[in-house]
């Protein structure tokens, strides 16, 4: 399967923009709306312990917005010339990850939780998991 060429520089922090009153804050996602793709899947990481890292893979096809729920973590993307530290603490951001880019997170606060969308559903042949490969495949 060929690799998407996207760089690091090709995913941004976009802000999804929040229903602000006096009782608390909404912010809403909608297919066709305000995100660049349709969702198929939504899953979120929680219990993370101290010093733990996730991710650690690349995709071939699947984009996602990744999103600081709550608590605070880093992204680290990287396409096998640059890499990009973003650090997520907003309910409200949204890190958009497209195909083809190596990613890990790391540096949780306790308690954090990291809410996924994602385009399509979970499929392992979807997956890069060997940093070499995705190296490789990159070139
Ligand atoms: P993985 O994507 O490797 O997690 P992370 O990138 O956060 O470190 O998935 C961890 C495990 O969970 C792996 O065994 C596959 C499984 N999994 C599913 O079954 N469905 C899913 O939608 C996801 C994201 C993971």
């Amino acid at each position: 399967m060929e690799l998407n060429k996207n760089t690091v520089f090709d995913c941004s922090v976009i802000d999804i923009s929040k229903i602000h009153s006096e009782a608390g804050n909404i912010t809403v996602v909608e297919n066709d709306k305000n995100i660049p793709f349709h969702v198929k899947r939504i899953y979120y990481l929680y219990d993370v312990p101290a010093g733990e890292a996730r991710g650690g893979h690349a995709h071939y096809e699947l984009e996602q917005y990744v999103v600081a729920a709550s608590g605070s973590f880093d992204v680290v993307l990287d396409d096998g010339v640059n890499k990009r530290r973003v650090s997520l603490n907003r309910p409200y951001m949204a890190l958009h990850i497209v195909p083809g880019l190596w990613r890990e997170l790391d540096n949780f606060s306790s308690g954090s939780i990291t809410m996924v969308l994602a385009s399509e559903v979970y499929e392992e042949k979807d997956y890069i998991r060997d940093y070499k490969t995705y190296i490789e495949k990159k070139k």
